[in-house]
């Protein structure tokens, strides 16, 4: 779901280990809808969301959560958000369940065995292995059981720090569909730090991208694009011709093909793009019947980011 009300903010954020410098004046947003954390090993990603669930301090600055301050108020924070952290620590010889059934007594959720059995088949974990223990689970179960703990209590907002690294193609992109769909059906929200980035760009209406604790860019993925890197788009029209015609000329097109009815454009502006499209098709007398973006280089934009900073 598309929006930017502002659920929690970082402001001038630094956390230091020793002298090790996590987080440099780090100021952010963390929007309702699925928010996507990206940047360089090492960047700070996983220590700002230990400091947003107030199992840190920061040395100076002030984040919040849903008006709460993440340190001072945790309590009231933990209780409304869930946590899939980066590297999953269980209980290896409790089954799946009773693992579940814990997290939600320790959590203050519900411990409804069949409320719990719902959860699983939701991240679809084999029933058979509910009874299991997890000591015997694969690494794409515990990731699904992980995400199932995150989800217990029905939080509204749900960190998830690399929730699909175990995981092969298929199974991510299930992961995936089932953060899409509760942010649809539950309006859930999420903040997922990722390193595959083709995977954010499918999902995430907002992207927070930082480097050695700092932030480098933040916003949609139009806004992380815009000027930095080139951006293919589908566009539908009716007569195509006169439309390429007047397309070749302009000075942000990068290339220009036709494929079938549609046109192919690569633009290295698309902000410019976008409000010179419509005037062209007027001149040119055509109708437009669709518009879409096919490839937004996500990953061009982080490199070239990166390396400036
Ligand atoms: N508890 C700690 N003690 C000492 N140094 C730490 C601690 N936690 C994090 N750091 C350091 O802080 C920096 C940021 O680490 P962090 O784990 O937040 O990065 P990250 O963006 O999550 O990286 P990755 O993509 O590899 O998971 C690193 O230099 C790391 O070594
Ligand atoms: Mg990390």
């Amino acid at each position: 779901m598309s929006s930017t009300e502002v659920i929690g903010e970082f402001k001038s954020v630094t956390k230091r280990f020793g002298a090790t410098t996590a987080l440099d004046g780090l100021s952010l947003e963390i929007h309702r809808g699925i928010n996507g954390l990206i940047g360089p090993n090492g960047a700070g990603k996983t220590t700002a969301i230990r400091l947003s669930l107030g199992l840190i301090k920061p040395n100076a600055g002030k984040a919040e959560l849903f008006g709460f301050d993440c340190w001072n108020n945790s309590y009231a924070i933990r209780r409304k958000v869930g946590v899939l952290y980066e590297k999953l620590a269980f209980y290896d010889h409790l089954s799946g369940l009773e693992q579940l059934k814990l997290m939600a007594k320790l959590k203050g959720a519900s411990e409804s065995l069949v409320e719990l059995k719902e959860l699983l088949k939701l991240v679809e974990l084999d029933e058979a292995a509910h009874d299991r223990r997890i000591g015997g689970y694969s690494a794409g179960m515990r990731q699904r059981l992980g995400l199932a703990q995150a989800l217990l209590g029905n939080p509204e907002l749900v960190f998830l720090d690399e929730p699909t690294s175990n995981l092969d193609p298929l199974n991510r992109a299930k992961i995936l569909e089932l953060i899409a769909f509760l942010n649809k059906e539950k309006n859930t929200s999420f903040l997922i730090s990722s390193h595959i980035l083709s995977e954010l760009e499918r999902v995430c209406d907002n992207f927070i991208l930082m480097n050695k604790g700092k932030l480098l860019r933040q916003g949609g993925l139009e806004q992380m694009t815009d000027k930095t890197a080139t951006t293919k788009f589908i566009v539908k029209v009716q007569p195509i011709g006169s439309v390429v015609a007047l397309l070749k000329d302009e000075p942000y097109v990068e290339d220009l093909s036709t494929v079938d009815d549609s046109l192919q454009v690569t633009v290295s502006d698309v902000g410019l793009f976008k409000q010179r499209l419509p005037l062209l098709i007027g001149q040119a007398g055509a109708s437009l019947d669709e518009v879409k973006m096919v490839k937004s280089d996500l990953e061009a934009v982080f490199k070239l980011a990166v390396e400036e900073a």
